[in-house]
């Protein structure tokens, strides 16, 4: 009847709190009440004491006065029965579902109010006794702890952890970002999610506590013990190139043996290296299950492919470049993206940290590596991996990041063709780029990519920019650059925050970024209550320029919404967005606009 998981259109990476990914799993407590079927779900909840009073029901109104008349009827007969006794329930005329009335009280199964008022609820056992809990939203509301840093943590992405959602296919070992298949199966490479990937590294770095870091190879001694098969060679040796002692390796058999480092290594899994390969050469990390003792071999292989996977071996292509680079990897996150490559049913095989150890790394052909640790994180190089495939991939007309996915929003909207630019995902590359500027001291490419990021700010979304006009009025940036136009709320928060950061780190360079930005919060200052529902918010303004019924936003989306106007309200001391903020949490809790 009343479709929970509805789809509305955006690209919000839902925050992954506590391990939970709200946006693809639902909130857990939905999925215990969908799991239980109606029978048992009736019977246990209608023991659990849930009243629902009458109160509420005309509150609601839901044609309620025919059904109180008869309720008070049966009252006079009910006093008479002991405990619960059976009761249809019309509802609306429309249909009629089984019910439990007690003396004066009717009861209404929760799985239907569920269902019908998109509530969740779930049963619980606090102190030995078990109790019924009642949520109105499943979204997350984050108060900003001061003032917002454009230097600092981007808004509360160090919750978020990109590369382990489902619709990433794995992290491109050619480019260290991940890749998605949320509108294309075979995958690609999508700017806001690459970014967010990145942010969510930069602001990891700043909230967790120091990696520890252990060297396995670097070249210059012998700290490690590699096993040398028949025909094989090592060698330490100056390397010209890398300006540093780097291992070389050579052994006769690309295909089984290769040249050996045993080890026995638990909680420390990102790996780092620098690395040379030639061609049908390969680096491979030999993961154990700690408990069942099964072997799985990563393979970094001198290929084009992406990733593929057979038996227990994963091979992901680190392309057929020639020098020296560096490879960053989560064996964690590629030991799980490899076998949700071999087992279609993804949740089969989750096999957590704990259950996981080194246990070798093998190298096969012929090569060279220096600078082998593994750590038990690297963050900052993996936020690199994403500000240097930014400025690896900008369109040097355009300055845009483009999608190269066809994209539908919604009937009614034009089809977006493969090649268009999002503003969030420009923002959010600014984002990324501002603060690599920021951490490298100052490196100018990224100044540069962030600058000519802005150019698609300025070029309407009908000639291929991400400008929208509101009535002919309001400028507004597009995170779909859709015909009509779709003034997606979350994306263009998103994208003004980008703006904000390169004009707050690069003052005196980024005069474009803050003209842009003023326009935008002035846009969205007069525009911001056409989101407001009533007890919720819309995700879009398609009710308006589409003439259809307002896209309501998810909870989560909800609560973006809410978090987007917390932080804009710590630089900008406009009421609005506060007061605003606070009306819309309390729809958080069932609380609703008054009425005349
Ligand atoms: C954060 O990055 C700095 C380098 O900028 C590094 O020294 C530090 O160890 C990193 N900390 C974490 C938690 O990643
Ligand atoms: C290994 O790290 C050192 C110190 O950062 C660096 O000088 C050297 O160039 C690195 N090796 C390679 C092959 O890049
Ligand atoms: C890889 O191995 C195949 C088969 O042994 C050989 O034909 C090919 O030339 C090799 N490629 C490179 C780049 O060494």
């Amino acid at each position: 009847m009343v479709n929970i998981h509805k789809f509305s259109g955006g690209v919000y990476q839902a925050p992954v709190v506590g391990q939970q990914n709200y946006h693809k799993e639902g909130p857990p407590f939905v999925f215990l009440m969908m799991r239980l079927n109606v029978k048992a779900a009736l019977l246990i909840l209608c023991g659990a004491v849930l009243l629902i009073t009458l109160t509420l029901w005309s509150r609601c109104d839901l044609g309620s006065r025919e059904w109180l008349r008869q309720g008070r009827e049966n009252t006079d007969r009910g006093s008479e029965i002991q405990g619960a006794e059976e009761i249809d329930c019309d509802v609306n005329g429309e249909y009629s579902i089984g019910c439990r009335r007690e003396g004066d009280e009717v009861y209404i199964p929760f799985s239907f109010l569920h269902k019908y008022f998109e509530v969740y609820g779930k049963l619980a056992v606090y102190d030995g006794l078990e109790r019924f809990e009642w949520s109105h939203s499943y979204g997350r509301i984050y108060h900003p702890k001061g003032k917002y840093d454009p230097k600092g943590v981007f808004m509360y992405f160090e919750n978020y952890n990109v590369e382990v959602r489902e619709r990433v296919k794995c992290v491109s070992a050619i480019e260290g970002v991940p890749i998605s298949t949320q509108w294309e199966s075979q995958g690609y490479y999508y700017p806001t999610q690459v970014a967010q990937f990145g942010l969510s590294h930069y602001s990891k770095n700043l909230t967790e506590p120091e990696p520890r870091r252990k060297i396995l190879e670097d070249g210059e001694k012998e700290t490690s013990k590699w096993v040398v098969p028949d025909g094989a060679s090592i060698s330490r040796i100056y390397s010209e190139k890398a300006n540093s002692h780097v291992l070389q390796f050579s052994t006769s058999d690309v295909y089984t043996d290769g040249v050996k480092l045993k080890l026995d290594h638990v909680l420390d899994f990102v790996m780092s290296v620098h690395i040379l390969l030639n061609g049908n050469s390969s680096f491979s990390v030999i993961l154990q299950n700690r408990e069942k003792k099964d072997l799985y071999h990563l393979h970094y292989i001198a290929s084009d492919i992406l990733i593929t996977a057979q038996d227990r071996n994963i091979y992901h292509g680190l392309g057929v470049s020639i020098g020296w680079r560096r490879l960053t990897r989560d064996l964690i996150v590629d030991l799980q993206k490899g076998l949700s490559y071999l087992e279609k049913d993804k949740s089969k095989h989750k096999l957590p940290r704990s259950k996981i150890k080194v246990v070798g790394i093998v190298l096969r052909g012929y090569g060279a590596i220096d600078n082998l640790t593994l750590s038990s994180s690297e963050h900052i190089k993996q936020f690199y991996d994403a500000a240097n495939w930014f400025v690896k991939y900008q369109d040097e007309g355009t300055g845009g990041w483009p999608n190269p996915v066809r994209r539908r929003i919604a009937v009614g909207f034009q089809d977006l063709e493969p090649g268009w630019y999002s503003a969030m995902g420009q923002g959010h590359a600014i984002s990324v780029l501002a603060r690599a500027y920021h951490h490298s001291g100052g490196d100018s490419k990224y100044l540069d990519a962030a600058l000519a990021g802005l150019k698609p700010f300025r070029v309407p979304s009908w000639q291929g920019g991400v400008l929208a006009t509101f009535f002919n009025k309001f400028h507004w940036y597009e995170e779909y650059p859709t015909k009509p136009a779709s003034f997606v709320l979350n994306g263009f928060i998103y994208s003004l925050l980008g703006l904000y950061d390169l004009m707050t780190i690069a003052p005196n360079k980024a005069k474009e970024a803050e003209l842009l930005f003023d326009e935008g919060m002035n846009s969205l200052k007069n525009m911001l209550l056409l989101y407001d529902m009533g007890s919720g918010t819309s995700y879009d303004l398609r009710h308006v320029t589409l003439g259809i019924a307002p896209n309501l936003a998810r909870w989560d989306y909800h609560a973006t919404h809410v978090n987007q106007l917390l932080l804009l309200s710590t630089i900008d001391n406009e009421p609005l967005f506060g007061e605003t903020a606070e009306r819309w949490i309390a729809y958080m809790t069932g609380k609703r606009a008054a009425h005349n």
